[in-house]
C-alpha cells in the first residue's frame, strides 16, 4: 500500500532539545503531526502531515461533551546501530480498533496504520533523542467530530499522531515508586470501556490520583469496580506481584487495558524460567503477602513507564514497604531484558521491532 499523504513542510522550525536529561514526559513536541478524517461515504480522507499546532474544533464537537476519544501510545528508539525503531507497533494497531469498536469509532487498517507511523516518524527522525532512556513518544489518537450535539455514534472522525520526544515518565525513573491502593473510586467495571485505552478512563481516575499525590503517592491502584476486591491495575501500567517465587499478575477480566508490555514482559519470564500465573488476586492476599514479608516484588509494565518498581504500598491507612524499599531482582532483570531488546543490546529473536530507518 502506498499512501497518498498530502505533505506541509513548517517554514519555522522549531528548536530541539540540547540536554535530553530535562526532556520530561509528554511536554515538547516535534515539528509536524499527521491528521486524517472519516466520514460514511469517503472513509478515511484528506490524509496530511502539516506543522504541529493547534486543532480548530466545533464547540459542539462530540469529543468535548461526550468524551469520544480513544488513543495509543508507542515509542520509537534510536538503538545501538543508530536505527530508529518501534517495539510492536502492529498490536498497538490492534488495540486501537478494540478500543474503536468499543467507542463505535472507525477502524484503521493494519497496512496504513503501520505507513502512518512509518512515514511521520520517518520525517521527524532528528527529533528521537540519543541518550539511552529517552526516546521519541508516540500518541496516536481518534476522536468524535460531529458538529450538533445529539448522543448517537459519531458519523465524522478525526484521527491524529503527535509526537514527543520524552524521558522517564515517572520522576522517580527506574527508583521505586509509592502506590496508594483506592478504595473509594473506581476505574471501571466489566462491560464498561476499561478493556478500551479511552480518554473517559482516564478522566476517571483523577479525583483518586489527585487524593493519592496530596498524600506522597505517585500512583493509584484500582481494585475492581464491583466487590473491591481483587487487584486490577494502576493509572498507567499493569502489575505483576513476585509471591513466594511465584509471579501473579491480575487476569484480563475485560475491566483491565491489555498491556502490550504486560504481554511481552509474561513472554520474558516465561523464558526465564519462573512461573507466571494470569489469575484475580484480591487486595487481601497481597498485603496478608506484605504483612508476612512472601511479597517479594512488586513491579508495573507499560509503554511510558517501561518496568517500574513499586517500593511502597498504602492500603486503608497503613503502608507496607515491598522487600527492602529498593528494586528488586527480577524486576531489574525484566528491565535490563526488555529494553535490551528495545535498544538493540539484546537480539530481537521474537520479531518484536519494526525498523523504520
Ligand atoms: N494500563 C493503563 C491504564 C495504561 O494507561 C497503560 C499504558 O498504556 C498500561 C496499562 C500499559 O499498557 P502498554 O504496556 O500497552 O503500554
Ligand atoms: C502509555 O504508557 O503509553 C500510556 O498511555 C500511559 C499514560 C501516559 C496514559
Amino acid at each position: 500500500m502506498s499512501l497518498d499523504i498530502k505533505v506541509t513542510k513548517t517554514t519555522e522550525p522549531r528548536e530541539r532539545p540540547q540536554d535530553e536529561s530535562k526532556l520530561g514526559f509528554g511536554r515538547i513536541f516535534t515539528d509536524h503531526m499527521f491528521l486524517m478524517d472519516h466520514n460514511e461515504k469517503e472513509g478515511w480522507h484528506n490524509l496530511r502531515i502539516v506543522p504541529f499546532g493547534y486543532l480548530p474544533i466545533h464547540p459542539a464537537s462530540t469529543v468535548l461533551h461526550y468524551g469520544v476519544e480513544i488513543f495509543e501510545g508507542m515509542k520509537a528508539y534510536r538503538n545501538v546501530k543508530g536505527e530508529i525503531v518501534m517495539f510492536r507497533p502492529d498490536e498497538n494497531g490492534k488495540r486501537m480498533n478494540n478500543s474503536a469498536e468499543r467507542l463505535c469509532l472507525p477502524e484503521i487498517d493494519s497496512q496504513m496504520w503501520m505507513e502512518i507511523l512509518d512515514t511521520l516518524v520517518k520525517m521527524e527522525k532528528d527529533w528521537v533523542p540519543y541518550s539511552e532512556g529517552s526516546s521519541l513518544y508516540i500518541r496516536p489518537f481518534e476522536f468524535g467530530n460531529d458538529e450538533n450535539l445529539g448522543v448517537h455514534a459519531v458519523h465524522n472522525t478525526t484521527f491524529a499522531v503527535i509526537l514527543s520526544p520524552s524521558g522517564a515518565y515517572y520522576a522517580e525513573g527506574i527508583n521505586p515508586v509509592k502506590i496508594a491502593i483506592e478504595s473509594r473510586d473506581v476505574r471501571a467495571v466489566r462491560g464498561g470501556t476499561g478493556y478500551a485505552k479511552c480518554g473517559g478512563n482516564y478522566a476517571a481516575s483523577l479525583r483518586a490520583g489527585k487524593v493519592a499525590a496530596e498524600h506522597g503517592y505517585t500512583q493509584v491502584l484500582w481494585l475492581d469496580g464491583v466487590e473491591r476486591k481483587y487487584i486490577e491495575e494502576v493509572g498507567a501500567m499493569n502489575v505483576m506481584f513476585k509471591i513466594n517465587g511465584e509471579i501473579i499478575t491480575p487476569a484480563l477480566t475485560g475491566s483491565v487495558l491489555p498491556g502490550i508490555t504486560r504481554k511481552s514482559c509474561i513472554e520474558l519470564l516465561r523464558d526465564m524460567g519462573y512461573k507466571v500465573t494470569e489469575r484475580l488476586i484480591s487486595v487481601d492476599e497481597v498485603i496478608e503477602a506484605a504483612k508476612n514479608g512472601t511479597l517479594e516484588e512488586f513491579w508495573g509494565t507499560g509503554t511510558a513507564a517501561v518496568v517500574s518498581p513499586v517500593g511502597w504500598l498504602s492500603y486503608q491507612g497503613e503502608e507496607y514497604t515491598i522487600g527492602d524499599g529498593r528494586i528488586g531482582e527480577v524486576t531489574q532483570k525484566l528491565y535490563d531484558t526488555l529494553t535490551g531488546i528495545q535498544w538493540g543490546h539484546i537480539e530481537d529473536t521474537k520479531n518484536w521491532i519494526h525498523k523504520v530507518c
